[in-house]
């Protein structure tokens, strides 16, 4: 069955039913790999899918033309989950034009070996298809430096690939048919884990955006955008603006229960404040899923038991992935528990999560097993990060 976004513009991408790794993101629900057909005088493809799936999306054409009479592919970003079929698009195609940013052409030779012959776009450019127009506007580091949009001028479709997408597999194509009630979690995972470091660009790409018409946001993941616009665009702006909400995040491990009786009552101290507070034991939470609620929460504090002397492997883990992905202005503090080495763990945790831009309030340490002062004295932390959350 075609699926048409607006007159002669038609997604031919795959749906990954089974995924459920994507780089080390838990994708609990699948994705899908969007690639769509522009059909004027000529023809454009834009971008294409992941190689497993290009029988898939070739498929797919074939419902709506046959795939010679396509003139042009776009290549609005370079990693592999979109790229990743050109060359088997190009040898079954040789004439087939190529298009991509100027940064997607050196990338694009150190991917696939300089085979493929590029045409070099930049932003502004525009390539006229007959009834159709593609204009091209480079939106660096949302995802790749190579990243760039294609927007359809008659039909005011926007194309931006990984922009506003969600790893969601679905017969669903259309946002109205899922619901944002549905499509809002997964458009919150997806920016946390894969825009959350990139705020900057982001607010650049959407004035770039400003003043262009759009009725259609076709992303290059999960479902395809034309009810719910105002609201992803508006939480694309409060997102890389780093705007939270006024709630609290525990996340810790633990090896005999210091650690997280240490966490329950920090939790107690936030709660009494009024603070809603989520509790996430590492190991036994999902990480992925743990990150979405960071890039909303106020407040993230982390906890972990000593171990040879320094941070526990699970808690080392997550804090090395928040560091990189630079969740900024936090209010946080660090906990744990400890045996003989007091001081290390806490340190090592405090200075990751400085580096991701938090501001760390204070390091709370217990040795061994926190006794009824020791829960006080957390208790009584949770209360101090409640009081500047509200005050923030
Ligand atoms: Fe969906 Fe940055 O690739």
């Amino acid at each position: 069955m075609k699926v048409e976004l607006k007159k002669g513009i038609y997604w031919v991408g795959a749906i990954d039913w089974n995924i459920r790794d994507f780089h080390g993101y838990s994708t609990h629900k699948g994705s899908s790999y969007n690639a769509y057909l522009v059909v004027g005088e000529k023809t454009a493809l834009v971008d294409t899918v992941k190689a497993p799936f290009f029988e898939e999306m070739m498929g797919r054409i074939r419902e709506v033309l046959p795939p010679e009479k396509i003139d042009y592919v776009i290549v609005n970003h370079v990693e592999m989950d979109h790229s990743g079929s050109l060359p088997l698009f190009k040898e079954a195609l040789p004439k087939v034009e190529v298009m991509c940013s100027p940064r997607a052409e050196e990338e694009l030779k150190l991917h696939y070996g300089g085979k493929i012959p590029l045409k070099v776009v930049k932003t502004g450019d525009i390539l006229e298809l007959g009834e159709k127009t593609l204009t091209f506007v480079e939106i660096p580091m949302v995802h790749w430096p190579d990243s760039m949009v294609t927007y359809v001028k008659e039909a005011k479709v926007l194309l931006p690939n990984d922009a506003f997408g969600q790893h969601i597999a679905s017969t669903e194509r259309f946002d109205d048919e899922l619901g944002w009630d549905a499509i809002r979690p997964e458009a919150t995972k997806y920016y946390a884990n894969i825009v959350m470091p990139y705020g900057p660009q982001v607010l650049k790409a959407l004035e770039a955006l400003q003043g262009i018409e759009i009725e259609v946001i076709g992303p290059s993941h999960g479902i395809i955008w034309r009810k719910h616009i105002p609201e992803i665009v508006a939480s694309y702006e409060r997102w890389a603006k780093g705007e939270t909400e006024k709630k609290a995040l525990i996340v810790y491990d633990t090896m005999w229960g210091s650690t997280e009786r240490m966490a329950k009552a920090i939790c107690r101290g936030l709660v009494e404040e009024g603070v809603p507070t989520k509790v996430y034991r590492l190991g036994v939470s999902d990480t992925s899923d743990i990150v979405k609620e960071v890039l909303e929460a106020r407040s993230m504090l982390l906890g972990s038991p000593t171990l040879n002397n320094g941070v526990f492997p699970s808690v080392a883990e997550f804090s090395c992935y928040i560091k990189g992905l630079r969740p900024k202005g936090r209010i946080t503090a660090v906990f744990g528990s400890y045996g003989w080495g007091k001081g290390a763990t806490a340190k090592a945790l405090a200075a990751d999560l400085q580096a991701a831009g938090m501001e760390v309030m204070e390091e709370l340490q217990v040795q061994f097993v926190p006794d009824g002062d020791a829960l006080n004295q957390c208790e009584e932390l949770g209360r101090r990060v409640a009081q500047k959350i509200k005050k923030s």
